[in-house]
């Protein structure tokens, strides 16, 4: 559909870097889009940027996203290859969650970084992610390592690198999930 994805991209970006649709804009320091590879099959969707992402302007660069760094080695998927974007692009203030409203404005966003990607995979990173996207009550507990196909997209939730930092525990189930996206993408790669 768009033959030159970077150029769209960009040009989708610049649109809203004065984005004022809602009140978190004024609370941060920058408009943190998504990055990655536009023409990858597989995208990362977490919950919105933190501090450290609010200063760099880039998503996953923090604690959490140092260890998505080793998750993603880890199974053998370079980050340069995929694409990583937040439900949120604006720091909610002390990284609370973001709320039902902000995210539905935000969404526009998210939506049309999918659009041009046109990804086959989206890993949704936590329950905000999962929330935010195809289900505004779903429990990341009960949703995590199962497959939802929407709109002839493969929707993998997962818990977000965030929780793993907090409780160790749950880096097996994180495990066990990479390794069917690691699988599924591979699947996808190969057949075209
Ligand atoms: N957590 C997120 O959900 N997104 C980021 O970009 C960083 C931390």
């Amino acid at each position: 559909m768009f033959p030159d994805k970077e150029a769209k991209l960009e040009e989708f970006r610049k649109e809203y870097l004065s984005c004022s649709r809602c009140h978190l804009r004024a609370g941060c320091t920058q408009v943190v889009f998504g990055e990655g590879n536009p023409h990858t099959k597989l995208m990362f969707v977490g919950e919105g940027p933190g501090g450290d992402e609010d200063i760099q302007g880039r998503p996953f660069v923090g604690k959490a996203g140092q260890l998505l760094d080793k998750i993603l080695e880890a199974a053998e998927i370079p980050r340069k290859k995929v694409y990583i974007s937040n439900v949120v692009k604006c720091r909610p203030p002390y990284n609370r969650k973001p709320t039902p409203e902000e995210m539905k404005k935000c969404l526009t966003i998210l939506a049309g970084e999918i659009l041009i990607i046109r990804p086959k995979i989206i890993v949704l990173l936590g329950s905000t992610a999962l929330q935010g996207t195809i289900d505004p009550k779903g429990s990341i507990t009960r949703m995590r390592g199962k497959w939802f196909e929407k709109a002839g997209i493969k929707f993998l939730p997962t818990y977000h690198p965030g929780a793993l930092l907090r409780d160790e525990r749950k880096k097996r189930d994180v495990w066990e999930d990479f390794k069917k996206i690691r699988e599924v993408y591979r699947a996808i790669e190969g057949s075209e």
